[in-house]
């Protein structure tokens, strides 16, 4: 029989030592706020959530280590273990890596590591994936993409600027990303001849184990597109757009038992839970042991566009319960046509319903939210999107709920009320079937899916999220932002819904 070795310890070694002169702000750029979270936080999450990683330490600029101490502590980041003053350039922030790592090591012990920027956010598990296994054949990887630009190498000429000295041939050419990701010992070593050299100097990790120890293969895994750097002012403008668009990763469905374990003993309500997607998850978290109130028009005459309602079932829920952990809104109109033709009756509905009731829902819900640390769980379509003819009203009332989702996430963080937004692909529901008649069996993802992805992201630590239910295998290979981009690819190209 034979018995595998055991998986050498992987060490994900954030550096958020710099302090992003480029873009120009008063705080680092790794703690700006993106989509309800610093750049940082949003980092830390991906390898948390990396099955790979076991550990992870953060070299954070020297006056702000107390605040990612915060960070760590609010987002209950387990994995993390050391928040360590960085250096004064990037290659002394990982030495400074180096050598706190080397300490702890047992004799004849080795650590791979992935040397990450904080500020690329948008690190798939693909890629950490990737480079983990790299490092079981290899002592060091390094993440690359193609180019896409011809890039070019030129001289300063004085005064007269610039000229091309050679263009490289395009086809090799790669640019690299991080993480890079090296064996504990190999690194040190290629540190250690480095920092011996009066003339060194390197704005990356790779290129020090290529000067020094050259013997030493560099593997290379294909990176991502959106794996950026934010580095320049319009930076923070991309990646907070990819975010809005794609902060979708579906949390990992959850099992039965911690269905049970979440759900048992609290307090949810459904505005919209007399049918469809609501009802279905009035159902399920009943059956996991929560105390549902599922309200709607036709059975408990709650109307969401009446905000007497909406406090007066909170009320009731509280008083007989002593608690609220979750509020739903799933109640939306779909009214289409060309807004010409629309009549001022159908305007006040639509807009009511689909925006102000969430408004209102929210509002009403904070107080008990707060005292429960609970979430606030709103519905949008996929068509929020993108505003297009004859959908006038219901994309753009659907475009606000996800605003309205950000801004609460934001506003809620300190008062531990989580906020997010479900997203779900085309579902068979009443409501559909009103508006487009019965459809192929099989184009459609079912209710009950839908309301266990609610489910899940209840149970999930993420907020300010929007999170993208679709039918295929959320846990397929393409990433939440390859996913949401061949989404809005493939609506313009099908303009469907
Ligand atoms: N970094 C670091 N320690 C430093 C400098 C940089 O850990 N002394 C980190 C940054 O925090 C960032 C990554 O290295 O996550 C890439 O750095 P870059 O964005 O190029 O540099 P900054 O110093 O942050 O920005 P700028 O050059 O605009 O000042």
């Amino acid at each position: 029989m034979t018995t595998l070795a055991p998986r050498r310890r992987t060490v994900a070694v954030v550096l958020a030592g710099g302090t992003g002169q480029r873009v120009g702000l008063a705080i680092p750029k790794q703690l700006l706020k993106i989509a309800g979270k610093s750049i940082l936080e949003h980092t830390l999450c991906v390898f948390e959530n990396s099955p790979e990683v076991d550990e992870i330490i953060v070299l954070m600029a020297a006056d702000h280590t107390a605040e990612v101490e915060r960070i760590v502590e609010r987002a209950g980041l387990g994995k993390v273990s050391r928040v360590l003053p960085g250096g004064s350039t990037r290659s002394e922030t990982t030495s400074i890596a180096i050598r706190h790592l080397s300490e702890g090591l047992a004799e004849g012990e080795d650590v791979s590591l992935l040397f990450h920027d904080a500020v690329r956010p948008l690190l798939s598990q693909r890629v950490v994936k990737e480079c983990v296994e790299s490092l079981e054949r290899y002592q060091a990887v390094d993440v690359a993409i193609p180019s896409s630009d011809t890039i070019i190498v030129t001289r300063t000429h004085g005064i007269d600027g610039e000229f091309i000295t050679e263009v490289p041939d395009r086809s090799r050419l790669r640019r690299g990303q991080t993480p890079q990701g090296f064996h504990l010992s190999t690194i040190r070593q290629a540190y250690e001849r480095a920092l011996a050299d009066p003339s060194f100097e390197a704005t990356d990790d790779c290129s020090v184990v290529i000067k020094y120890l050259p013997h030493v293969p560099v593997h290379v895994v294909m990176g991502d597109e959106y794996n950026m750097k934010v580095t320049q002012p319009v930076d923070v403008f991309i990646a907070d757009k990819l975010f809005q668009l794609a902060s979708s990763t579906a949390p990992v469905p959850a099992g039965e038992e911690s269905y049970r374990e979440a759900l048992t003993g609290r307090t949810v309500l459904v505005f919209g839970g007399s049918y469809g997607i609501g009802a279905d998850i009035a159902r399920l978290a009943e059956g996991y042991g929560a105390t549902v109130y599922a309200l709607g028009r036709s059975t408990t005459g709650t109307h969401v566009e009446n905000p007497e309602h909406i406090e007066a079932a909170l009320a009731k829920a509280y008083a007989e319960t002593g608690r609220i952990d979750y509020v739903i809104n799933t109640a939306g109109v779909l009214r289409t046509g060309r807004l010409a033709d629309t009549d001022a009756d159908t305007i006040r509905e639509a807009t009511e319903v689909n925006y102000v009731a969430p408004v209102n829902i929210a509002r009403a819900s904070y107080k008990y939210l707060a005292e429960s640390h609970g979430q606030l769980l709103l519905f949008t379509s996929s068509s929020y999107t993108r505003g297009r003819s004859e959908y006038s009203l219901y994309s753009s009332t659907k475009a606000a709920v996800v605003n309205l989702t950000q801004a609460l996430a934001e506003e809620w963080a300190e008062d531990g009320v989580r906020v997010n937004c479900v997203n779900p692909e085309r579902t068979a529901t009443p409501m559909r079937t009103a508006a487009f008649g019965q459809e192929p069996a099989g184009s459609l993802l079912s209710s009950e899916t839908v309301a266990r992805s609610a489910l899940d992201v209840l149970l999930s630590r993420m907020t300010g999220h929007v999170v993208d239910v679709r039918q295929q295998d959320p846990a397929s290979a393409q990433s939440g932002f390859d996913r949401a981009i061949a989404s809005v690819l493939s609506q313009q190209e099908t303009q469907g819904l």
